[in-house]
């Protein structure tokens, strides 16, 4: 089970000095695994909205702090579970981790004796490979379980462990735990099967600090992979053609201490953006890069919205009437439309006039959530990677998030849904949304959490 914050403080074994900072480092409104959304449809959000730190972007430079020789200040770190989940990998391997404010913190990660990862905290989240690079390239050596993350299917690393071998390491995988282990690491090619996010991001780690000169080959291109080599540059490493195909990497010795700041998040942005057209809003979304939303603010426009760019903001409105027309969307790697934002638009065009078609084949099972969306009256039908969606209404039901992004086209839903919609399962939406229900309420949306104690806060609070 992921943990929010809250029920990650409510552990025991905390010690005392990180139990008090964990408190101070938490989900916005830090509740119970089995809390649940309930929303009033039909306000069409207005206002402004804040968008915080890229998740993506944050568990990578977070986990990428074992590098730095230094201490390291990371700001604009969303308040999120997924960087409590690692907050607590840190806090077992003996790192020293001050939370300096609600989105800063830092790092001193010298006192870090053994590179484990805990098999609990290993399986909450997918991020967790990015141990695997970290502590490879300090250590030459790494004890991580096999990630867990949002289910999508099958999510090998196989990748990942061709990037360690090139460069040197050797793996094993037992009872489910992966060992790398390399004498040295030598500066070698890498070449990807196919595009992989998390594969590009481990290869830079193991190569920064190696011997020599490492070509990467068939990278992904995706803003957080700027933003980790942007971040590893600024420490001393030597990185350049991340955001191509191509990124060249020459091994650095030493990697100086910094204050960084997280680039925002382009899939917060393109949700908000979405829930501001299926309300038929009128939002400001503000802190955002827009050449981050470009796919997302095309297809938006092709089906009728209005968005209007700025410097580092974006206004998107659809509250002058006219039918959202129907349109056809692949995913694709980036700057292709993507994979993350693939329910939250689905249901937009849920409630468009005509049929369109979604195709998202990056992932095995990303349509989990249509069933869900059925309830509320969507008519949807799968064929494998294919998604055919006649535009209709929505009506509130009782729906579960059955992960993340999932779990966002859901809230969509319930705003633009007549009557009200109970969400299940929220602790998937508080894996990458901060403070989710305060920024909508303060667009005008009805949205209220029911606090549900779990059997383990009944048994404390006896
Ligand atoms: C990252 O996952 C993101 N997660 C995902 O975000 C995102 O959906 C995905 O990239 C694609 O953009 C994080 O950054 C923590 P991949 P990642 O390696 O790195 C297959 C969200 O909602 N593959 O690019 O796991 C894989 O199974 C999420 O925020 C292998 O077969 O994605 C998938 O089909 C969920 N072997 C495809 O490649 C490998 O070794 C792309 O995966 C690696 C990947």
């Amino acid at each position: 089970m992921l943990c929010t914050f809250n029920q990650i403080q409510k552990r025991d074994n905390i010690r005392e000095r990180t139990k008090e900072e964990m408190s101070r480092f938490r989900g916005a409104n830090g509740g119970n695994i089995l809390d649940k959304f309930v929303i009033r449809g039909g306000h069409p959000l207005e206002g402004e909205v804040n968008i915080s730190g890229a998740k993506n972007a944050a568990v990578a430079i977070v986990a990428a702090t074992i590098l730095c020789d230094e201490p390291c200040i990371i700001e604009n770190i969303p308040n999120i579970s997924d960087i409590g989940i690692s907050l607590e990998i840190f806090r077992d391997m003996n790192a020293d981790i001050q939370v300096i404010n609600k989105n800063t913190i830092r790092f001193d990660t010298k006192n870090i004796s053994k590179p484990n990862v805990p098999h609990e905290l290993a399986r909450s989240m997918r991020a967790s490979s990015y141990f695997l690079g970290t502590l490879l390239g300090r250590f030459h050596e790494a004890f991580v379980p096999l990630p867990g993350g949002c289910d999508l299917g099958d999510r090998p690393i196989d990748q990942h462990l061709k990037a360690f071998k090139a460069l040197g390491a050797l793996d094993d995988i037992q009872s489910g735990c992966v060992h790398v282990k390399a004498d040295s690491l030598i500066g070698s090619q890498i070449y990807f099967d196919f595009i992989t996010v998390g594969g590009t991001i481990n290869a830079m780690f193991a190569a920064v600090k190696a011997d020599g000169y490492t070509v990467i080959e068939n990278a992904a291109k995706e803003p957080h992979i700027v933003d980790v080599a942007n971040f590893l540059n600024s420490m001393g490493a030597d990185i350049r053609g991340a955001g191509t195909d191509v990124i060249k990497v020459r091994g650095v010795k030493y990697l100086k201490g910094i204050t960084y700041s997280v680039i925002p998040d382009q899939i917060e942005a393109g949700t908000y953006m979405v829930a501001a057209a299926a309300t038929r809003g009128n939002v400001l979304i503000k802190n955002v890069i827009p050449k981050h939303l470009e796919s997302i603010t095309a297809k938006l426009r092709t089906i009728g919205v209005s968005v209007e760019e700025f410097d580092d903001s974006v206004r998107v409105r659809a509250d002058m009437g006219g039918p959202f027309i129907k349109t056809n969307i692949k995913t694709m790697p980036h700057p292709g439309f993507p994979t993350d934002m693939q329910p939250q638009i689905s249901t937009l065009l849920s409630l468009a006039e005509g049929t369109s078609t979604v195709t998202d084949d990056i992932f095995d099972n990303r349509f989990r959530y249509v069933s869900e969306l059925r309830r509320m009256g969507a008519d949807i039908s799968v064929d494998g990677k294919v998604a055919v969606i006649h535009g209709g209404t929505l009506k509130g039901a009782p729906v579960k998030a059955t992960d993340l992004r999932a779990g966002a086209a859901m809230v969509i839903a319930g705003l633009a849904a007549d009557g009200v919609t109970e969400i299940s399962d929220i602790f998937h939406i508080e894996r990458g949304y901060e403070a989710i229900e305060d920024k909508l309420t303060a667009l005008g949306a009805d949205i209220k959490r029911v606090y549900v104690p779990s059997k383990n806060d009944l048994a404390m609070s006896v």
